[in-house]
């Protein structure tokens, strides 16, 4: 089934993805500095967890003494992310606000999908009935090995998914690999071995064209 794709009316929908230890939090909020530099109001949050209801829904999902079954799984992270696109991302892009989020529909295929096995095709419906078919313009996968990640996350208390064995990351970082193969125009690969100023270069020279598209 093809998504329609619906534009989103006036501001823009920058998404960032990766594997857990890959720096996608940093550097979702210094593109978010790098736009309030630039004199853009920038909403920026994240999934799971960015709407009023997501606080909830997120310590229902990442709570290991009581993991929902895979199904279930799936729809909190829906219901949490229809709540967000509802309540947040919407009215923002409305407003003409640039919208910055730590994980998004792409984290959904990735780790329910292509990590612990879910019917892709579900999930693409899914994400579709959440979001209304609002698709990202720019999406950047920090693609890091999970080793790597994994030394760097060293010193975190890990959450349910953090606690998974290393075959499931090494799964979640080739789905997102695939996924960005299938997408090459809006998911844009970013090595993210480098540390966090070399990485956020890499990831400034694009958000500089799409400010220029963005002022166009
Ligand atoms: P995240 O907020 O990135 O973790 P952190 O606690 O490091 O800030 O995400 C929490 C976990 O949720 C992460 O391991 C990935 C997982 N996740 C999914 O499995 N599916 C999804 O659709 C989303 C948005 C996150």
């Amino acid at each position: 089934m093809t998504a329609p794709k619906t534009a989103p009316s006036g501001g823009i929908l920058i998404t960032f993805e990766g594997i857990d230890g890959c720096g996608k939090s940093t550097q979702s909020r210094l593109a978010a500095e790098f736009f309030v530099s630039r004199g853009c109001v920038v909403h920026s949050s994240r999934e799971p967890g960015g709407s009023s209801i997501g606080p909830a829904v997120r310590s229902l999902l990442l709570d290991s003494s009581r993991p929902p079954c895979p199904l279930a799984e799936a729809l909190l992270f829906s219901a949490d992310r229809a709540q967000h696109v509802h309540e947040r991302i919407r009215p923002a892009l409305a407003r003409g606000e640039v919208v910055i989020l730590d994980r998004h529909t792409d984290s959904t295929l990735a780790y329910q999908g292509y990590g612990s096995g879910q019917d892709l095709a579900v999930l693409r419906q899914l994400n579709m009935i959440a979001t209304g078919g609002l698709v990202p313009q720019a999406t950047f996968l920090l693609d890091l090995d999970p080793s790597v990640a994994a030394e760097r996350m060293e010193k975190r208390q890990p959450d349910r998914f953090e606690r998974e064995a290393g075959e499931f990351h090494q799964r979640v970082r080739d789905g997102f690999l695939h996924l960005a193969a299938m997408e090459p125009e809006r998911i844009r690969v970013i090595d993210a071995r480098g540390d966090q100023k070399a990485v956020a270069r890499l990831i400034q020279k694009q958000l500089e064209v799409l400010l220029e598209k963005l002022h166009a």
